[in-house]
């Protein structure tokens, strides 16, 4: 068991993963850091006093100071703003940009030894700030995109097949955004092909659905976004890295030459375990594929730099 998981944001994202947090006894602590007086505090206080119903005993608490995510084997960083309707991801970039340096210069501050995960969002960009604020190896800071991308992806192959969604197989690569590119070559139900059991118009339409998935919860809730699968996809990375499980998980990680981008944040299948990101998995891509990655991740770089035009460094 580790001894202690951070998450700094107790909004939507990060309390529903506290409580998961501390319902799956992954460390002993669990702390919530947030800006809002009280509501991390009263927040951890509520979840811990969900313990004796639920019979856990994980030790949460919550602060407005840092202090408490001193120790932290994995600190998740979920502050920032969240999407309404009308905006995209991207429109939350400077002002996410500076809440994640904050929270990283605080992370290097308290928590020197911590596997970062990065969620919030435009992802891609939010990693970048993280690696650069927060000065670790980039095996150490990862975004959790693709593990979400990929849920709804499966959740939609097993609802329009009527199986079971343990029995769907599939990733979603590239960046968290509109040129995300699900591989339906690589997605198998029960080890059968994908394609055995649908046809493309039919796949072409569930890889749309999925690569909306973001803005369809949005649409619905109009006043913030997704938080149940998000924080179920945050959960298990960190189970993968609790338990050593070494899970291959589609990830946003520092690319260094990897499918011929480099020095980029990009979601691709790694093998998640004790250590963060333990081994980035090059797939076979046939040049179509190759090519909807690269694209993929040109857009993660405009934003990039997008962002150095706005916050010079
Ligand atoms: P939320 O608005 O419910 O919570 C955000 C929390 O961050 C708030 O409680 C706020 O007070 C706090 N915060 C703001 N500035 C802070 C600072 N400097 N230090 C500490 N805390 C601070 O938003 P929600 O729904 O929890 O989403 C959080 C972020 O995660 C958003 O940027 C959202 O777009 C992103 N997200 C990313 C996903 C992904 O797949 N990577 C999925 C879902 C959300
Ligand atoms: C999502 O995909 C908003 O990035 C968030 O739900």
């Amino acid at each position: 068991m580790l001894h202690k998981i951070s998450v700094i944001g107790a909004g939507n994202v990060g309390a529903t993963l506290v409580q998961r947090l501390a319902e799956a006894e992954l460390s002993k602590h669990v702390a919530v850091v947030d800006i809002l007086e009280g509501i991390p505090q009263g927040k951890a206080l509520d979840i811990l006093e969900s313990s004796p119903i639920y019979g856990y005993d994980t030790r949460v608490v919550g602060s407005n100071t840092y202090d408490i995510i001193s120790d932290s084997d994995i600190v998740v960083v979920t502050a920032g703003i969240a999407r309404k309707p009308g905006m995209s991801r991207d429109d939350l970039l400077a002002t996410n940009a500076k809440i994640v340096t904050d929270v990283c210069n605080n992370i290097k501050k308290f928590a020197p030894n911590a596997l970062v995960i990065v969620v919030s969002n435009p992802l891609d960009v939010m990693c970048h700030v993280a690696l650069q604020a927060c000065g670790f190896p980039s095996n150490r800071v990862f975004g959790m995109a693709g593990v979400l991308d990929s849920a709804r992806y499966k959740t939609f192959i097993a609802e329009a097949l009527d199986v079971s969604v343990e029995d769907v197989q599939g990733f979603v690569l590239g960046g968290h955004g509109d040129t995300m590119v699900p591989l339906p070559r690589y997605t198998t139900v029960a080890g059968i092909p994908l394609s055995d059991f649908l046809d493309a118009a039919t796949i072409d339409k569930i890889v749309d659905r999925a690569r909306n998935g973001g803005a369809e919860i949005v649409g619905y809730l109009k006043t913030g976004s997704a938080f149940y699968a998000p924080s179920a996809s945050v959960l298990e990375m960190i189970e993968s890295i609790a338990k050593d499980k070494k899970k291959i998980l589609p990830c946003a990680v520092y690319l260094t030459g990897q499918y011929g981008i480099k020095d980029l944040y990009v979601g691709v299948p790694v093998k998640l375990g004790k250590n963060g990101i333990e081994q980035v998995v090059e797939l076979k891509l046939s040049e179509a594929e190759l090519q909807e990655l690269r694209k993929s991740a040109n857009a993660v770089q405009e934003l990039v730099d997008s962002l150095k035009a706005l916050v010079p460094a």
